[in-house]
């Protein structure tokens, strides 16, 4: 696997792009459009499908070749005059992807689709590989970019085509993207019954498409091209048929399946980030959603004044499969979308000073494959120069980081139509009767009846039966906000070294942080607290510390963390401990058998253990949820997915015992 990319070659030749690894065009002289229409639309059938959809229906386009994304805009303008109400899921993979500026020409072709353009245009991801998820709402869709070559892609996609756009460069210039591989992958990724179209009419494509199950037709191509292939699965064999490697049949106990419901209502326990984030992203997909919440929403560990979206960028060999890269691209990109005037989000930039370990990490880390405008070492003069103030150190700069109001943030995500709040309500129980979950509080009164409930109630889940066995770790945390003095406030971006501080919030202090005190729970401020956080701060810079007031004169905040043993989110659906108990106990002898499906405890979800990451995780961790309830493709590939899963646990557990 090579991670490292790098942007297309294009020739211009007036407003005909021309790929230069591969002598071949990107669109038709003959109008690129209008090919995209007639080729992948129409045969594709999409007018007519897209038309039957109904609320809650999702629609998967797969396409092979993002491009310029021509493709893609013809599909959105078509979805948005057909103001269908379900969801159009556009998911593509780009081995060389196009610079912003041959983006933005390509796009200034197609006037009539200028504004998906400018939309994707300011979601398009940096050169950093692997999955990229962009949301768009207001268009009731999502495009799901895979930066990489196909046979990465592939193994590596989650997701139930309906339709398929097969549009790498010609066979003859392209061979390597249409292998049997290709065909296969596709045959194991549709729906029954899904369709292709492609603008070639090689023979080769055509044996291996109808070799995968295919029923293949030569129908007339656009323009000057006389012939063109289309047709659909012949086959109805399911994807795990065909691939075994893939889910139920590889690894049950990691399964995700889509409920059934009869209604998309959900319950989400718990008002922190991800609680919000979770109830957030099901209402903008139509969902009703009720979130309880034991005091007021980020009163938590989401309630500091300042959260830092700190990057944690991925080693070259892991980055294809790497949630919190991904997660923290997502969530930066999203923050930059809020309308100006009162953003909760700060880019301010974060300079990691290379003291300690850090220095060591810096050699190991991906930044030489990774574009400056993501992450860059600086010497000390020009670290100095983006802090505002002197630095004796290197340090790495991430210019597209910053710091977050989470209150704020939180109460935005929490007003999205659909969403009913109810404060001062804690959880107590959750019994299922039928095929509804009741949870009830203390005194047994009922406080939500619904199909699915999501918990995001960090460490306190642990208290319901069905948690109990989860190993979530509670960790004390306290940040500390001392004023700003003339010696700090120059401090114009983040610092971090083993701790963290920011600029100088509105309030005219600091956040800096934070203590780490696995398995306590109290909250209560100390000194010896602050004490620990201005040490930190005078390792890595000991003018900075000793530019501030005493710490008696300090305020702050402490709460605490919800922490899994290997650090990464509990996330997704909750099995039933007994069954499942019994249904692996094979695995301790490494008995290889034909284990049965997860025995889930139906519709009740995990959103937990963000530990000291939530503000950069909760978004995408809240996608992933998303995508699992409504059955849309995956943010993100099957062994992230398999990371995160709640099952996880008790699996090592059951494996232990041998
Ligand atoms: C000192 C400190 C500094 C940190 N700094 C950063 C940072 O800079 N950047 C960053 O990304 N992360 C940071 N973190 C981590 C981050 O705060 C957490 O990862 C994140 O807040 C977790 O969000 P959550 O929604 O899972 O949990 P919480 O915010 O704790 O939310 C859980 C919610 O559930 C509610 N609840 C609990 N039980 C019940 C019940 N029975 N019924 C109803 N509601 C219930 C609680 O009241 C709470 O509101 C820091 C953490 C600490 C402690
Ligand atoms: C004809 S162009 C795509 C046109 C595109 N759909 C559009 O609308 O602009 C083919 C695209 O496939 C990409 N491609 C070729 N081989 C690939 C591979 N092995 N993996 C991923 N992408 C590949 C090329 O870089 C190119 O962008």
């Amino acid at each position: 696997v090579s991670p490292s990319l790098r942007h297309a070659s294009i020739d211009w030749s007036q407003d005909t792009p021309f790929a230069r690894d591969f002598d071949d065009i990107y669109f038709s002289r003959d109008g690129g459009a209008d090919e995209a229409i007639h080729v992948f639309l129409r045969q594709n059938r999409l007018p007519e499908r897209f038309s039957t959809l109904q609320a809650g229906n999702g629609f998967t386009v797969v396409e092979t070749g993002f491009g310029t994304g021509l493709n893609w805009l013809a599909t959105m303008d078509l979805w948005q005059r057909q103001a269908s109400p379900g969801w159009l899921h556009y998911v593509s993979v780009e081995k060389l992807p196009l610079a912003p500026a041959d983006l933005l020409r390509a796009h200034a072709c197609w006037p009539a689709f200028t504004a998906f353009a400018n939309a994707l245009q300011h979601r398009y991801p940096p050169l950093v590989a692997g999955f990229h998820r962009l949301v768009f709402p207001e268009w009731r869709s999502t495009l799901t970019l895979f930066f990489g070559d196909i046979a990465d892609f592939l193994p590596r996609l989650e997701a139930r085509a309906d339709a398929w756009f097969l549009d790498g460069f010609a066979p003859d210039r392209n061979p390597e993207m249409w292998t049997p591989a290709l065909f296969t992958g596709m045959a194991s990724l549709s729906k029954p019954g899904a369709t292709f179209a492609t603008f070639t009419a090689a023979g080769s494509v055509r044996r291996g498409l109808a070799g995968a199950g295919f029923a293949v037709s030569k129908v007339p191509g656009h323009g000057r091209k006389r012939e063109m292939l289309s047709g659909s699965l012949a086959l109805r064999q399911a994807a795990l048929e065909i691939r075994p490697d893939r889910g139920v049949a590889a690894k049950p106990w990691l399964q995700r399946l889509q409920p059934e419901l009869a209604e998309r209502h959900a319950c989400v326990i718990g008002a922190g980030i991800a609680g919000a984030q979770t109830a957030h992203r099901l209402a903008l997909r139509g969902w009703k959603v009720t979130v309880l919440e034991r005091g007021l929403p980020a009163q938590g560990a989401s309630g500091n004044p300042g959260a830092v979206l700190y990057p944690r960028l991925a080693p070259p060999a892991q980055a294809l499969d790497n949630f919190r890269q991904a997660a923290w691209l997502l969530a930066i990109r999203e923050l930059e979308l809020l309308p100006p005037e009162d953003s909760p989000w700060h880019r301010c930039g974060l300079l990691q000073l290379l003291t300690g370990n850090h220095a060591e990490d810096a050699e190991k880390l991906p930044h030489a494959n990774l574009p400056a405008a993501l992450v860059e070492r600086l010497c000390p003069e020009e670290a100095s120069r983006r802090a505002g103030l002197p630095l004796q150190v290197d340090a790495l700069w991430y210019p597209l980081a910053g710091w977050l109001a989470p209150e704020a943030h939180i109460q935005q995500l929490l007003r999205a139509p659909g969403i009913t709040l109810r404060t001062q309500c804690a959880a107590d129980r959750l019994e299922r009767s039928g095929a509804l979950w009741h949870v009830l509080g203390r005194e047994g009164e009922v406080l939500a009846v619904c199909p699915v409930v999501i918990v995001a109630s960090a460490h306190e889940a642990m208290n319901l039966k069905a948690f109990a066995h989860l190993p979530l770790q509670a960790v004390r945390g306290q940040v500390s906000s001392p004023r700003a003095t003339p010696g700090s406030l120059p401090l114009a971006t983040l610092l971090c070294h083993d701790g963290y501080m920011t600029p100088a919030l509105p309030d005219g202090r600091h956040c800096l942080g934070a203590t780490f005190q696995p398995g306590r729970h109290d909250t209560i401020v100390l000194t010896a607290d602050h004490e620990e956080n201005r040490a930190q701060l005078r390792e890595a810079s000991p003018a900075l510390a000793d530019s501030l007031e005493p710490v008696a004169a300090w305020t702050g905040r402490a709460a605490v963390r919800c922490q899994s043993p290997d650090y990464l989110p509990v996330l997704g659906p909750i099995p039933d401990r007994d069954a499942f108990l019994q249904a692996y106990a094979g695995l301790s002898d490494g008995k290889v058998m034909a284990y049965p499906g997860l025995p889930v405890l139906p519709g009740l979800y995990a959103n937990l253990a963000h530990g000291s990451q939530g503000f950069s995780q909760a978004a995408l961790a809240a996608e992933i949820l998303a995508a699992e309830l409504d059955g849309e493709p995956f943010p993100v590939s099957r062994k992230v997915l398999d990371s995160l899963h709640p099952s996880r646990f008790w699996i090592r557990e059951i494996r232990r015992r041998k």
